[in-house]
């Protein structure tokens, strides 16, 4: 689900709202109810004056009775009075006025007490042959709910504070917890720690804010490989610069000595001009490394810019032939002829440099309903198949022992630094494109060389 957080929180805040003032209202009513009862002492002591009456009646008659219910009254502050069961007061007894208006024998000390009459209610206690009753207004010290203000301030105003509280802090861990892993990451992150990642905190989760982590993580990766790259290029081209310095170091050694300066200052100018090669395509690596440009301000024809460099390749290696087997036309749009003039350049040279003299390098193009493939095919030794990928690596050489030999010798042709292919692939990236290397078999199993294959969307 795309808005998962957004749902639960919904969920969460309706349904437990909801749910909350629900219980609420359910325990102030039953907390209400609970306390709307005499407590069962002052109901005993209720019936207690009711049998108390009725022994005083029998046995030492009305005056007595009469006399126990003033003091009765006196001692509860309220007012007492025994009645027939027709409501007729006897003992020398009286009712209130308004008490005959609304009352009914029959008010039991169980009973349910309202708690906002502003008078307190006549409870009525039988004598036992039922002839007789005990009336008497409840004594203010009986009355039950005197809490209840106290309970109502706590159960409207406290309790659904104190939940409400829990609830938002819940909420708040709830989306506070992953923001502060990214929290501490992105710290961590701008402190150096590059490894660090947020999404195997929150395995659990799937929601909005564990995309939020994905994507950072997905640029910390980014990033800590644009810096690893970039470092590893710097001690690369540092690695390479090394060379042609000791060389420059030698050569004007040689020329203070003035010993054969003319060759030193001509090995000053080859290496200088190989250095300034070396830095300009390390430059050129690093740009398209960290900024993925896409390349499409040209339109051109493909062939034609295919035979211009294929032109170039023979002039420059005479002993080996270079055919091609090219379409009569093929017009590519929204690319860059640079970028792929440099890229295949590169391809072709190689394929020529790695193949022995009198042998043959075969360039074609072929074209399918979406993409132009560009195959260049040498007869050279090939590529170890576990290092076909690892030949588009900048600075990696199959064989670098063969490459110091020739760094030795400069009368032989340049010698490469292991970044034509690293460029070539991401030129070709830039434009649209891939670029693969297979070796390839005759149907002996005999390897015959390398073959480039470059894919390049119409
Ligand atoms: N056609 C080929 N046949 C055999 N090996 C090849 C071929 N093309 C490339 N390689 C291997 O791949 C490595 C990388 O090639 P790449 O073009 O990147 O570097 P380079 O040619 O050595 O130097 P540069 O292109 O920077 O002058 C080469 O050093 C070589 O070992
Ligand atoms: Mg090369």
């Amino acid at each position: 689900m795309k808005n998962t957080l957004f749902w639960r929180l919904c969920a969460f805040i309706a349904l437990g709202t909801v749910v909350l003032f629900w219980a609420l209202s359910w325990l102030t009513n039953h907390t209400e109810t609970s306390m709307s009862f005499i407590t069962a002492q002052h109901q005993q002591q209720l019936l207690n004056y009711g049998r108390e009456a009725e022994t005083i009646l029998r046995q030492d008659g009305e005056a007595a009775l009469a006399a126990w219910l003033k003091a009765l009254q006196q001692k509860e502050n309220t007012w007492a009075a025994v009645v027939h069961s027709n409501i007729t007061p006897f003992a020398d007894t009286s009712l209130p006025e308004n008490y005959l208006e609304r009352f009914q024998l029959g008010r039991s000390v169980e009973w349910k007490i309202h708690l906002y009459f502003e008078e307190n209610p006549t409870m009525e206690i039988p004598f036992s042959d039922a002839s007789s009753h005990l009336l008497i207004q409840l004594p203010q010290r009986m009355r039950p709910g005197e809490f209840l203000v106290y309970a109502k301030l706590f159960l409207q105003i406290a309790l659904p504070l104190l939940l409400l509280c829990i609830l938002s802090f819940v909420l708040y861990q709830h989306v506070m917890a992953p923001l502060r892993k990214l929290e501490n990451a992105t710290k961590a992150f701008s402190e150096g720690k590059l490894d660090v990642r947020v999404a195997p905190y929150l395995p659990h989760r799937k929601d909005e804010l564990t995309r939020l982590a994905a994507t950072f993580d997905q640029m910390a990766q980014r990033i800590s490989m644009l810096i690893y790259n970039q470092r590893q290029l710097l001690a690369d081209l540092s690695h390479e610069l090394r060379t042609p310095l000791t060389r420059i170091d030698m050569a004007v050694d040689f020329v203070e000595q003035n010993i054969n300066p003319k060759q030193a200052l001509e090995r000053l100018r080859y290496e200088a001009s190989t250095m300034r090669n070396l830095v300009e395509d390390t430059l050129t690596l690093a740009w398209l490394n960290n900024e993925s440009p896409r390349l499409n301000t040209d339109d051109f024809d493909l062939v034609e810019l295919l035979e211009v460099i294929c032109e170039d390749a023979r002039f420059e290696y005479p002993n080996c032939t270079l055919t091609t087997e090219l379409t009569t036309n093929a017009e590519i749009t929204q690319s860059s002829q640079t970028a792929l003039g440099q890229a295949f350049e590169n391809i072709v040279r190689n394929a020529l440099r790695y193949t022995p003299a009198k042998r043959e390098v075969k360039v074609s193009l072929t074209q399918s309903d979406k993409c132009y493939i560009l195959a260049v095919k040498d007869q050279g030794p090939g590529v170890p198949e576990d290092m076909l990928s690892d030949i588009f690596k900048p600075f990696f050489r199959v064989d670098k022992a063969r490459v110091s030999d020739k760094a030795l010798k400069p009368s032989t042709p340049p010698s490469g630094f292991g970044l034509g292919l690293a460029l070539a692939q991401r030129q070709i990236a830039a434009i649209g494109g891939n670029i693969s290397a297979q070796n390839y078999f005759d149907n002996k199993g005999v390897l015959l060389g390398l073959e480039m294959v470059i894919n390049l969307p119409r």
